[in-house]
């Protein structure tokens, strides 16, 4: 993905339609839109292959479609709310054709299972983000006039054996997923109930798909895990059967890469999320050791006060928190760090929230991704904390706490102005066919003048100007 000129995973997705870079077969058609993170985009890649292999080939246009696809998330509530208005767009089209399959996919399917066939009646397919080979089972299914559920969660299934059909490319950036699920149980968190128990993905598989990506020319690669820091292979066991020993030999997300990185010095490497209470300093001395790895940490802080961070599970304090940045800033200085913020979490305090906003400005994060709190239905702060702050005011911290970002984002987006950056050129700029963009190391988006460059190319640009989160140059 990353055609776009904002930074590069964008959590706010709102239904991106997808269709496959070479259409394959000539058979069904079928109308696929993903909603949420990366890691769904990612999925919808593996989705899009499955159906491939059994003929399928894709379409933009839902009106021509014979199964349309909702890759669904459920973080917050409105992103469910978003996908109950879609459906009824296509009650429409299933009106007029009433061959027409309709499958729910994902973190929303995972959480309502066989419920979401009574609460939205068109809907006829309802999969699991671990079920997805199974699709072409349950469509069978529902071909012979049976609606089909599948919402298994598995202990192993990290699709290792599947090439993704890459989706809307722009043949240069990619993701390659190396867990799924979280065993995190951060308190306001849906995700380990909708994606299950943590598992790693087999480093030879990853490495493998980073070389095909390369071999087709693709430049960089995002490494995606919940909590990538958190990555251990020890032959496909699972980490709580490890010993000490055979854990202190096992292949960490350090060693993964560095494996990343040595596929080749003109593939970048980048990863997200990383979690403040597992990312090891060996992981911030291989950032810095390889020119290739990007020098850009998402580190989520969710709150800036110790008390809301232990109720919110998160399992470091404010001052770890800020220890792990120090850690960022004197191993790799230079280094572009983003985060998320929650406001209006339970029992907020005008103290606690305070807290928040002086954490903002001791970091001084170049981006970040701002939410107001939504209760999750089956998650521990639903069970044990009274969601109590009024959504207005969740609201409106939350507006300051963009405001004051988006003055940081400024501040830092400025510094980069007067120096030199190595930049991947990823496309033509949104806003003149003139110019084109990429990103630097730090991942902020800088754009300059086409001339004879193109995707896929690396330039080193001197930044003259810039606007709240782009850099403006010439290439030097
Ligand atoms: N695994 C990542 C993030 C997963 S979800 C991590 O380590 O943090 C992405 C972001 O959504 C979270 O970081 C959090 O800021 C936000 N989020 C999660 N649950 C939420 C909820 N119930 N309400 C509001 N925001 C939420
Ligand atoms: Fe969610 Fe926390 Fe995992 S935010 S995805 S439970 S690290």
């Amino acid at each position: 993905m990353n055609i776009y000129e904002n930074k590069v995973i964008d959590e706010s997705r709102q239904g991106e339609v997808l269709v496959m870079d070479k259409p394959v077969g000539e058979g069904k058609k079928m109308f696929l839109e993903s909603y949420g993170c990366a890691m769904n985009f990612s999925d919808s890649e593996i989705v899009a292959s499955i159906l491939a292999d059994k003929g399928y080939s894709s379409t933009t246009d839902f009106h021509e479609a014979d199964l349309i696809l909702l890759n669904t998330c459920a973080i917050r509530d409105n992103a469910e709310q978003r996908v109950r208005g879609r459906l009824k767009e296509y009650n429409i089209a299933k009106r007029k054709n009433p061959k027409l399959m309709i499958g729910v996919l994902g973190c929303m399917a995972e959480r309502l299972k066989s419920k979401l066939l009574e609460e939205e009646k068109i809907v006829d397919i309802v999969v699991g983000p671990d079920a997805y080979r199974d699709l072409p089972n349950l469509i069978e299914s529902v071909e012979g006039g049976q609606k089909a559920v599948n919402v298994l969660l598995s202990l192993e299934e990290t699709y290792a054996d599947i090439s993704p059909v890459r989706l809307d490319s722009n043949g240069v950036t990619a993701f390659i997923s190396i867990t799924r699920g979280c065993d995190n149980m951060c308190s306001f968190c849906v995700v380990p109930f909708t994606r299950g128990r943590e598992r790693s993905r087999d480093p030879e598989s990853i490495v493998n798909e980073a070389k095909n990506l390369f071999e087709q020319g693709y430049r960089e690669v995002t490494l995606l895990g919940q909590n990538v820091d958190s990555y251990l292979w020890a032959n496909g066991k699972a980490k709580k059967e490890l010993s000490d020993d055979e854990r202190g030999q096992a292949f960490t997300f350090a060693n993964l890469l560095e494996s990343v990185a040595n596929v080749s010095p003109d593939l970048r490497v980048r990863f997200s999320t990383s979690n403040p209470q597992d990312m090891t300093d060996d992981v911030l001395h291989m950032i810095a050791k390889h020119e290739n790895i990007c020098n850009y940490v998402h580190l989520p802080v969710q709150s800036g006060n110790t008390e809301m961070l232990t109720r919110m599970n998160r399992g470091y304090s404010r001052e770890k928190y800020l220890e792990r940045i120090a850690a960022i800033n004197s191993i790799i200085p230079g280094a572009g760090i983003s985060t998320d913020i929650i406001t209006g979490f339970c029992g907020e305090t005008e103290q606690e929230y305070a807290d928040t906003l002086s954490l903002m400005s001791e970091v001084k994060f170049d981006f970040a991704y701002m939410f107001a709190y939504s209760e999750r239905p089956g998650t521990m702060a639903e069970k044990k904390y009274k969601d109590d702050v009024p959504e207005a005011l969740k609201k409106t911290r939350l507006q300051t706490v963009i405001a004051l970002q988006q003055k940081h984002s400024a501040e830092r987006t400025k510094q980069g102005v007067g120096k030199v950056h190595r930049v991947l050129v990823e496309g033509v700029s949104k806003k003149s066919d003139e110019r084109l963009y990429g990103r630097n190391s730090q991942n902020t988006v800088v754009v300059f003048p086409r001339q004879n460059f193109k995707k896929g190319d690396y330039v080193n640009v001197l930044a003259k100007e810039c606007t709240l989160a782009t850099l403006i140059g010439e290439v030097v």
